[in-house]
């Protein structure tokens, strides 16, 4: 019998502990903690299944925590969770579940123990540590859940298709832990994934995306996307990421595989950078490639505007996926879109007014862009990435000068609408749009300088060819030189 009672001497394990002893009801660590504890990862959101109300020994062990400690209930799930000095505690009663065909919502009865821990997904999370005087620490483990820990195998307690039918989230639960952990998954238990895939479509696209992002936040991602590529998974919950695959030869010429090139991407990404969105950017990058295909005679495969189409698949992907449609979906979108721009600049001379303008697309967005880029460098050839990254230096440097000296980001056209409106006596128009247009537009190009006086005199020939007259000179709004 192994005993872990030393890892659980915090007080929060002793106040749980005491106060159950005195009720005389039966009390375990159970699920996700133990698993990461035996793991040596710490973490401080803990499951405890009661032998009894779950709801009831939170109440009391509220109570023992001291003044200000509540906890809250949830009656239709039985369930009750108490927050105290940064931890977050989950009471449950023991329950057996059975399952209906077309829901995951579980029947529930009150059950023993052992039912508590047949009714779990996986046998790494169905280990449990009692909190009893008699045997404080002491391991539950009724399907070798330690074994398969040492072993990094994901397995189902009972017979997986029962697991998975049951619950169908759980075949993505397999795939995101496999991912998180690097484990793999156990034969029986990856074949009723394949076998049972179909039964995801049960699952809410919200459950499934949750799960999706845990994949993509994890340190290899790739793992996770294999994984749901081979059980069939992925075809079912991102289609559109499935139609990467593959590779084509025409007149012995091949095109990358861009499946795997962005699965590459998305890893290099995730060594740098924890942002769930860049990563998904990482993602989508080249998503329109298949839909941009063609084989030119002499000039072999092209993807023609493929970051535009992308750009504009984003919003459906998003609003399917339930993923956020605000400025997370613009900032995506936005970076697919401009993600070859820093590369046509590292290969051409690169003029002052084109950096002025990817300052001003990108704005705030550049770093990650930037970021972006280099992950998308996936050449197996030492000295060409070598030679990229070179370039891709030079931008950088060449956008700080730049940036430096102009100050583009986040940058207003000097004149206003407002100013224009005055100065010609209109309404709020199309044409004051225009001529807000072409005056941003001038800057960027370096016809004129960054400064309200120069911008302004441009405005007034700008309007003159527009048929305008000029009705009042207005002065600098901002009361100063530029
Ligand atoms: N569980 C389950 N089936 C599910 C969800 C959860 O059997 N579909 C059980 C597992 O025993 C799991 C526990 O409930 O360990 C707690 O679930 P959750 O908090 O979602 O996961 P953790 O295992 O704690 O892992 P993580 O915190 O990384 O999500």
């Amino acid at each position: 019998m192994m005993n872990f009672g030393d890892k659980l001497q915090d007080h929060v394990f002793s106040t749980v502990a005491a106060v159950c002893h005195e009720l005389n009801v039966k009390i375990y660590v159970i699920g996700g903690f133990v698993r990461d504890l035996l793991l040596d990862r710490t973490s401080k959101d803990v499951d405890f299944v009661v032998v009894g109300s779950g709801i009831t020994v939170a109440k009391k062990i509220a109570g023992a925590f001291g003044h200000g400690v509540h906890a809250s209930y949830f009656k239709n799930f039985g369930t009750a969770m108490i927050r105290v000095g940064g931890w977050d505690l989950e009471f449950v009663g023991a329950r057996r579940e059975s399952y209906r065909r077309n829901s995951r919502k579980p029947i529930v009865e009150d059950g023993s123990f052992s039912d508590d821990q047949r009714r779990r997904d996986f046998t790494i999370n169905a280990m449990s540590l009692s909190l009893q005087a008699k045997d404080y620490g002491q391991l539950y483990d009724p399907f070798n859940g330690l074994e398969d820990l040492k072993n990094k195998l994901i397995r189902t307690p009972l017979d997986p298709d029962i697991t998975f039918s049951d619950d169908p989230l759980r075949m993505m639960r397999a795939i995101r832990f496999a991912t998180q952990l690097d484990f793999s998954i156990e034969v029986n238990t990856f074949n009723a994934i394949k076998r049972n895939k179909n039964r995801i479509t049960i699952v809410s696209p919200e459950r499934i995306t949750d799960e999706l992002n845990k994949i993509i936040l994890s340190d290899k991602p790739s793992r996770g996307f294999k994984i749901l590529d081979e059980t069939g998974l992925l075809a079912i919950i991102f289609p559109k990421f499935t139609e990467l695959k593959g590779v084509e030869i025409i007149n012995g010429q091949a095109h990358k595989d861009n499946f795997y090139h962005t699965l590459q991407v998305l890893d290099n990404l995730a060594e740098k950078s924890d942002n769930l969105w860049l990563r998904w950017a990482a993602l989508l990058h080249d998503i329109a490639k298949p839909v941009t295909k063609r084989y030119e005679k002499g000039i072999g495969w092209t993807f023609h505007a493929h970051e535009f189409i992308g750009a504009k698949m984003v919003p459906g992907i998003f609003r399917q996926m339930k993923l956020p449609m605000n400025d997370r979906m613009r900032y995506v979108q936005n970076l697919v879109q401009l993600h070859l721009r820093p590369i046509a600049l590292a290969q051409e001379i690169v003029t002052d007014s084109a950096i002025r303008r990817l300052l001003y697309e990108a704005g705030d967005d550049v770093d990650d862009l930037m970021q972006l880029c280099e992950a998308d460098i996936t050449s197996k050839n030492d000295a060409k990435v070598r030679q990229y990254l070179m370039n891709f230096q030079k931008v950088r440097e060449k956008l700080k000068e730049v940036e430096e000296k102009d100050r583009i980001r986040n940058w207003q056209p000097p004149v206003s609408g407002e100013v224009i409106m005055e100065t010609f006596g209109i309404k709020p128009s199309k044409l004051v749009g225009i001529i807000k247009t072409v005056i941003r537009e001038a800057i960027l190009d370096g016809k004129i300088k960054n400064n309200f006086e120069e911008a302004y005199r441009f405005m007034l020939e700008e309007g003159k060819k527009q048929g305008l007259t000029v009705k009042k000179i207005v002065e600098n709004p901002e009361g100063k030189l530029n």
